[in-house]
């Protein structure tokens, strides 16, 4: 409703369209997403990272030749230049989401497409940054260990090799089709906050590592891609299953949010966090940990009377505990959220470049009006 004096705020930008799309549709009251038409259940469950990156900034879904090429091209692009692993070493005390931030910003500088912002050029360097950043974060948490960083291998897939480079060992099949799958989950999501953080930067005619390392800054807050961190951190402070009933409880009635719940969008469950819900009981069973799983099943529980609200499981509900499990330390969480969804902030860009208007809203101002100046040596 428009004010008294005829302006109607949007605050949180929330249920304003900014623009067009052909690559994302999410139905948030049925809890429906689709990339570029295709399910995400679909693509979860029978596609591979690499041929989402390719249907996201290729347009089509790869044939083998086409697929074939792409991923060799992927996996030529894994190495980072060594200044910037020595920019990597000379900050290495700092939270993995500013190391990744600056060594995103410092590989602008190594990129031969830095300046060209044409489509094509802006493509190229996704798909660098894509094959490149999981080397930057592997590579930081072996460097703060004191482990000498881990070449990446050009047999492994995306998803296998960049857990390959954090732990120095071929992860399981398993594994690997679990960081697979936690990668595909996580690539687009529409306007977001920290995909629109990327468009108001495109939107000026600045360069896809600017956009890049802007959206790094955006995701890294707790009310988008820190929360799975902070799931877990729940559950370590719930501790055992018996514990979760009265915790959330606590929670709830002194006014916090149970992190891992609720969505700008969804009014549904996310039809993302069903992927991660059956592998996160399967991985806690087979590591001899079940107890995270039944933690998050007794918060789920705690918090049904929510559903009316519309508040349900996101996607970082369940992701935290099958990264905790498969040894990713707590801090690096958001990273890995950051690794999948790098070529959706490569797409935003590319669609805001490809009919771009500067992104620029209004504010109401209602501070005070025509104050008299009074020169400075004149103030009490
Ligand atoms: N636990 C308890 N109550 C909640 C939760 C929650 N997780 N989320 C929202 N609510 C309640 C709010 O208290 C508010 O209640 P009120 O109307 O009685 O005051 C109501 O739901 C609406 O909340 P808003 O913050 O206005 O809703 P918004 O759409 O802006 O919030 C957000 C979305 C920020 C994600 C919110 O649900 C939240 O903070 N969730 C926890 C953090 C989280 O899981 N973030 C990850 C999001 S998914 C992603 O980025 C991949």
């Amino acid at each position: 409703m428009p004010d008294a004096s005829g302006i109607e705020l949007k605050r949180g930008l929330s249920g304003v369209y900014l623009d067009r799309t052909e690559s994302c549709f999410i139905d948030g009251e049925v809890g429906k997403l689709l990339y570029r038409g295709y399910n995400i259940h679909d693509l979860a469950e029978k596609s591979s990272f690499e041929e989402v990156v390719h249907l996201l900034l290729k347009e089509t879904l790869p044939n083998s030749d086409e697929l074939n090429t792409f991923d060799r091209e992927l996996r030529h692009d894994r190495t980072i230049p060594a200044p910037v692993l020595e920019i990597i070493s000379q900050v290495k005390d700092a939270h993995p989401m500013d190391v990744l931030r600056t060594a995103i910003s410092a590989l602008a500088a190594f990129d031969p497409d830095v300046r060209d912002n044409s489509i094509e050029a802006t493509i190229r360097k996704g798909l660098r940054l894509t094959a490149k950043a999981p080397t930057i974060v592997a590579a930081h948490d072996r460097i703060r260990k004191g482990l000498e960083p881990v070449e990446p291998n050009p047999n492994l897939t995306h998803a296998g090799n960049f857990l390959y480079m954090l732990f120095g060992k071929e992860p399981t099949e398993e594994e690997t089709k679990l960081m697979d799958v936690d990668f595909i989950l996580h690539a687009e999501h529409g306007a977001n906050a920290s995909a629109f953080t990327a468009r108001v930067v495109a939107s000026t005619n600045s360069d896809l590592h600017s956009a890049v390392v802007a959206g790094v800054g955006a995701l890294k807050g707790p009310a988008h891609g820190g929360a799975a961190e902070e799931v877990m951190t729940m559950s370590e402070e719930i501790g055992s299953p018996e514990n979760a009933d009265e915790y959330a409880r606590n929670l709830l009635d002194n006014g916090g949010r149970v992190m891992g719940f609720g969505h700008r969008v969804y009014k549904a469950e996310d039809p993302r966090a069903g992927h991660l819900r059956d592998r996160s009981q399967k991985l806690g069973d087979a590591k001899g940990q079940p107890q995270w799983f039944e933690i998050l099943s007794h918060l789920q529980e705690a918090m049904k009377p929510y559903q009316a609200k519309g508040i349900h499981v996101n996607v970082d509900f369940f992701a935290g505990s099958i990264y905790y499990l498969l040894d990713i330390p707590d801090d690096t969480f958001i990273s890995i959220f950051a690794l999948g969804r790098i070529p959706g902030w490569t797409l935003n860009v590319v669609e805001q470049y490809s009919r771009n208007m500067l992104i620029r809203p209004l504010m109401e101002y209602t501070g005070p009006m025509d104050l008299e100046y009074v020169p400075l040596s004149e103030r009490g």
